[in-house]
């Protein structure tokens, strides 16, 4: 993390499913956070990235330039400037939802070393993800 005033955190939404309950757990926190005088806020909804599933021959952690694909790149991007996440996550299936594991996977070098919260919930209660 760098040495400044303020921290940078994303808080990303990890379901674009139509009448998702995301975006009241995603609301929640980031009211929470934004009490934290030091703390800028940005929500990534994971709707606003239409990132194809990962499909490229080289692993993110090998890569030597951008990915081409313009949601992937803006996402990247996004994930460089933080200083740390929230990742909002339903319970799917005991994991979490196939969209916010196709965003983490796309991204390596810019998640390194930046803390992580998760924000889970489900049927029971988000125990599994
Ligand atoms: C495909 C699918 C799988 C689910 N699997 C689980 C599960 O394993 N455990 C659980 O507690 N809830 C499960 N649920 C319930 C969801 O966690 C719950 O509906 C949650 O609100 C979904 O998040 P969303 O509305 O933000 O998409 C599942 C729902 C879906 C659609």
């Amino acid at each position: 993390m760098k040495n400044k005033a303020s921290l940078n955190i994303k808080v990303i939404t990890g379901s674009t499913r139509e009448g998702r309950f995301s975006d009241k757990a995603t609301a929640w926190i980031a009211e929470e956070i934004k009490k934290q005088k030091e703390a800028v806020v940005e929500v990534l909804d994971l709707r606003d990235y239409d990132m194809p599933f990962f499909n490229e021959p080289m692993s993110p952690s090998f890569k030597q330039e951008p990915y081409k694909n313009e949601a992937v790149a803006h996402f990247t991007k996004k994930i460089e400037e933080a200083d740390g996440f929230v990742m909002v996550t339903p319970e799917y299936n005991h994991g979490t939802s196939g969209v916010l594991k196709n965003a983490l996977d796309w991204v390596y070098r810019e998640w390194n070393n930046k803390p992580v919260a998760f924000v889970s919930y489900g049927s029971v209660g988000g125990a599994r993800y």
